[in-house]
């Protein structure tokens, strides 16, 4: 199944409310998702339509790695901030919901809402990362595929329901690792050149071998599934010819977001309005 016009809709609404400058809401039932990544936190508002309204992602210095809060202070304190800027921007948020990656079970999946109830948010639920993607993709079925930061999360959907999942470490982070080995420069100058669109068709051959990896670790994940569709989320599904590795290396239909890097934050805001 195709992403549908309406999901890459509201996920492009959603990129645009990142520049707070819409005008002040006057809702009062504002809903948040909070989504604590590896490499970001990112904090999406939607109204009780769940039409997203605003949006604030920051570098979150590594206070969360491999689906773990570590530095429980750090997340509370970016989360703070990005509350503050919200209110100043005419965004009060009260309830909001936090995802844990797929995987993470009991007091490790609770430490995500007690960072959200630290900032004196009213936890209106915990949900697992995939879920919340799905939510925004408008899917029921397939494979979403997640590759951030820190890791690649695969989660096979089978009737809206998240029916295996995993999470391996390879993200973001190791094809900044392979850049700044071969250009010999620091890892945060090979973050930039990454990022950067006049670079990124020079630099896919050279990190080919990490989307080739990323790839393997999905094929092995889904053998089993009857899987018929990939769909990228997170933010190194943003480089542009990933899709084309993974669609050539497992040989089945890749599907991508306009933005797939806010995917899942939105899909955390809209799981406060059905819960
Ligand atoms: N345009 C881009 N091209 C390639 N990579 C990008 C782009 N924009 C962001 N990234 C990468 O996306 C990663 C962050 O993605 P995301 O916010 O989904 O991760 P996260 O949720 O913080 O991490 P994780 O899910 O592993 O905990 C970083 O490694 C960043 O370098
Ligand atoms: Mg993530």
């Amino acid at each position: 199944m195709k992403i549908s016009k309406s999901a890459n809709q509201r996920i492009a609404t959603f990129e645009a409310a990142l520049s707070l400058t819409e005008n002040r809401s006057h809702e009062d039932l504002l809903f948040a998702g909070v989504d604590l990544g590896t490499a970001y936190i990112v904090t999406a508002v939607v109204d009780h339509q769940g039409n997203p309204l605003a949006g604030v992602l920051t570098r979150s210095q590594y206070s969360i790695r491999d689906g773990l809060v570590l530095d429980y202070l750090g997340a509370v304190n970016i989360l703070r901030q990005q509350v503050d800027v919200l209110r100043e921007a005419g965004f009060s948020i009260r309830s909001a919901a936090a995802a844990y990656p797929p995987g993470t079970i009991g007091r490790n999946a609770k430490v995500f809402g007690n960072v959200l109830a630290a900032v004196g948010m009213d936890v209106k639920g915990l949900i697992d990362e995939p879920t919340a993607a799905s939510m925004v993709l408008e899917i029921t079925d397939g494979a979403v595929v997640d590759i951030g930061g820190g890791t690649t999360g695969i989660s096979v959907i089978k009737d809206g329901k998240v029916i295996y999942t995993a999470d391996e470490p390879t993200g973001g982070i190791h094809v900044d690792l392979v850049l700044a080995g071969h250009f010999k420069i620091p890892v945060h100058e090979a973050e930039l050149m990454k990022i950067d669109p006049e670079r990124q068709s020079e630099i896919l051959l050279l990190i080919t071998p990490v989307f080739q990896k990323m790839s393997t670790i999905v094929k092995r994940h889904i053998k089993d599934y009857s899987v018929d569709n990939i769909y990228l989320v997170g933010g190194t599904s943003c480089f542009p010819g990933i899709d084309t590795v993974i669609e050539s290396e497992t040989g089945l239909s890749v599907e991508r977001p306009d933005n797939p890097m806010l995917v899942t934050p939105l899909g955390i805001a809209l799981s406060c309005i059905t819960n």
